[in-house]
């Protein structure tokens, strides 16, 4: 079987740095790179740092417009999926990346499967929710990695080929906590305390491309006593400049960072200030209490079991939990067992395609 992989943005390099090497041990993977991301610390580096392999093909779409980047996605890939007839076509999450994969797939009857399939938010003004609702209802085989996003394709009249079986994410942090413990010296570098800063970031759309939310969040961050980490991506980069936000000294502001980096900085933080979904989940399995920077989330249970809080914008409530936040639930094996790429690649063998 030929399976061809599309990935795009930042942390789905870091799923496929669990998923390929697994699948690579009985499929052969032909890997593309949508080029979404592109700078150096956005891309190349979690290819060098994670060993994932080169792509065989790269892109090179760039940054632009929702219409622009996925058409030029799709046109780019269909000529692609015709040369290369693969058997299936597997995609990540809910970028424009995902939802170009599994759409140019779909379009010329590849199956396609899923990974990081029925999570919802249940906010239509995100680019993420349209993304993967469409990619869920044309994908074929959906790997879910919690058993509300079962229940959410349930609701949405998806009943077969749903694989609840864990998160990928869950599968890195694993594999790549002691590699991190062993090869990052950030806080050095950086001159940190450990367990006396607050991580942080911020990236989501609804928060950087409305200056009032990001005006609120940084007037939060700018007014704690705290040091801030701030890995900054280059989308709230452009924002901050633009609206002539002033960061105070309390926040170190840097490059955004590799993952083993990324990693070094979670564990060694006191809590975690953010709106990215992975590093919801990823504050939950390092045990810090996460405060997130949304006004709903798609990671419900970490928020159930009392390790994440909700916040929104209100620069209030950004204080508020930023000094007193502190996480109530003993923690319980919410994302499965670390082990979801073995389950997928399992999963993908008992199906046949051709
Ligand atoms: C995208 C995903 C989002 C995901 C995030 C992961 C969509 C709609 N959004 O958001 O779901 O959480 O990736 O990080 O697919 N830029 C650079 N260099 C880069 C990449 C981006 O400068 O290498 C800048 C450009 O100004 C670009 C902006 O960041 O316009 C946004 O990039 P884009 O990929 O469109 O969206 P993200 O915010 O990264
Ligand atoms: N990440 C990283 N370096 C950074 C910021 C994030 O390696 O400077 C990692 C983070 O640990 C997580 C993933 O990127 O694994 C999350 O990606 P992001 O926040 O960009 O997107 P989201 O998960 O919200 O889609």
């Amino acid at each position: 079987m030929k399976i061809l992989t599309v990935i795009g943005a930042r942390p789905q390099f870091i799923k496929a740095a669990a998923v390929s090497k697994v699948l690579r041990s009985k499929y052969n993977e032909i890997l593309i790179h949508t080029g979404q991301h592109y700078d150096e610390n956005m891309s190349k580096v979690f290819f060098d740092e994670l060993k994932i392999p080169i792509p065989d093909y790269n892109l090179t779409v760039g940054s632009g417009g929702h219409g622009v980047q996925t058409g030029n996605m799709l046109i780019k890939l269909e000529d692609i999926f015709v040369k290369e007839k693969p058997d299936l076509v597997l995609v990540y999450g809910d970028t424009n990346s995902t939802l170009a994969g599994a759409l140019c797939a779909s379009k010329l009857l590849i199956p396609v499967a899923h990974i990081e399939a029925g999570l919802r938010s249940f906010n239509m003004n995100m680019p993420e929710e349209q993304n993967r609702i469409l990619t869920d209802h044309i994908s074929t085989l959906l790997f879910t990695p919690t058993t509300s996003a079962v229940k959410n394709l349930y609701n949405e009249g998806i009943k077969n080929n749903i694989y609840n079986v864990g998160d990928v994410m869950y599968d890195a942090v694993k594999h790549f906590t002691n590699i991190s413990k062993e090869n990052s010296s950030i806080i050095d570098k950086l001159d940190l305390l450990k367990k006396k800063f607050i991580l942080t970031t911020i990236h989501r759309a609804e928060n950087t491309n409305n200056i009032s939310n990001l005006k609120n969040i940084i007037e939060a961050l700018n007014e704690t006593s705290k040091t801030i980490v701030l890995p900054l991506h280059p989308r709230t980069k452009k924002y901050i400049e633009s609206y002539n936000l002033v960061l105070n000294n309390n926040i170190k502001v840097i490059e955004p960072v590799g993952y083993l980096d990324m990693l070094n900085l979670e564990m060694n933080s006191e809590k975690i200030v953010t709106d990215s979904g992975g590093v919801q989940k990823e504050a939950y399995f390092m045990a810090k209490p996460c405060i997130t920077l949304r006004n709903e989330t798609e990671w419900v249970e970490t928020v159930e079991a009392g390790w994440n809080i909700i916040v929104g914008t209100n620069k209030d409530k950004i204080s508020k939990a930023i000094a007193e936040f502190s996480p109530s639930g003993i923690q319980k094996n919410i994302f499965g067992d670390g082990n979801a790429s073995t389950e997928i690649l399992n999963k993908i063998s008992e199906c046949s395609f051709n």
